[in-house]
């Protein structure tokens, strides 16, 4: 079903590895389609609880989107492989279970995007992380220039895209562009870990928190739907009431009981 990527379910959690090692994973045409599909499989398949993203081979993540791809491009053809490569990373952002980018070596240009577009990210200690675009005559246009800023800040944003450096796993926590950084060996496990302490809270809470969140950065009014994140969190916080989740979590507090979360 899936050319350019494996897939396999481990207590719930969707492990997704994009699989063109001889490319460094880069992300071609298929790639973007394949990472569609699978999106709408996250979105629908009731058995999938969350996914984790990460690269297949040991020196790479995604090194970026396929530069042999570019080349024959004129300006329209360009903007609209940007704007497919934007809606399936949005659709992976707004996924209402968690996506956990778990990178595993180079993740540049386009591979810094997708991971920016997961939820979180983890890394191994040779993960290093850029948006070198300037390299070729061009700009991030997956999400780059935008989420990168949000997450590091402008200046640090703006340093990275303008001289094209590479910045190693070491200054990506320090900047909070991961959560932690650990060893080739220990990122699955890691990654898989944390997942199983979300998979034990309740689902609905978990879809709201990310997209109360997702509003708090970004401005975008078609994708916030002109609502301010406050608004937004008054309007989940109260819909939370509406779940049996939310009677069963408050009442497991009281008997001090552990919750049993049914994501109704
Ligand atoms: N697009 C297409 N092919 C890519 C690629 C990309 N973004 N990144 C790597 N590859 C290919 C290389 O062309 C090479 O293919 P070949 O063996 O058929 O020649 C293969 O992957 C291995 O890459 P190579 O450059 O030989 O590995 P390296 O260890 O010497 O260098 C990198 C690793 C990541 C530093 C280097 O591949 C690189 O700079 N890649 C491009 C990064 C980039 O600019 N990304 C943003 C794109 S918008």
């Amino acid at each position: 079903m899936y050319s350019t990527i494996l897939t396999s379910l481990e207590s719930g959690s969707l492990i997704i590895t994009i699989n063109r090692p001889d490319k460094l994973n880069a992300l071609n045409a298929a790639v973007f389609n394949d990472l569609d599909k699978i999106a709408d499989e996250i979105y629908e398949n009731p058995a999938i609880k969350s996914a984790i993203i990460t690269g297949s081979g040991v020196k790479a993540f995604v090194a970026g989107a396929d530069i042999s791809e570019f080349n024959s491009l004129n300006k329209e053809q360009a903007m609209a492989m940007a704007k497919k490569g934007q809606d399936v990373f949005f659709k992976i952002e707004n996924s209402k279970k968690p996506i956990i980018a778990a990178v595993n070596g180079f993740a540049l240009g386009g591979g810094c995007e997708l991971a920016m577009a997961c939820h979180f990210r983890l890394c191994s200690g040779n993960a290093k992380f850029g948006q070198p675009e300037v390299n070729l005559g061009l700009i991030p246009g997956y999400g780059g220039t935008q989420r990168l800023t949000q997450l590091v800040g402008k200046g640090k944003s703006m340093e990275m895209q303008m001289t094209a450096q590479l910045i190693d796993a070491a200054e990506a926590l320090q900047l909070g562009l991961v959560n932690y950084v650990t060893t080739p060996e220990n990122l699955l496990i890691k990654t898989k870990e944390i997942l199983q302490v979300i998979h034990t809270k309740a689902p609905v809470a978990i879809g709201k928190v990310i997209e109360c969140i997702n509003i708090a950065i970004v401005s975008d009014s078609a994708y916030t739907n002109g609502k301010s994140g406050f608004d937004k969190e008054i309007e989940c916080f109260g819909e939370c009431f509406d779940t049996k989740d939310m009677r069963e979590g408050t009442a497991a507090f009281l008997e001090k009981r552990k919750a049993n979360f049914t994501g109704e």
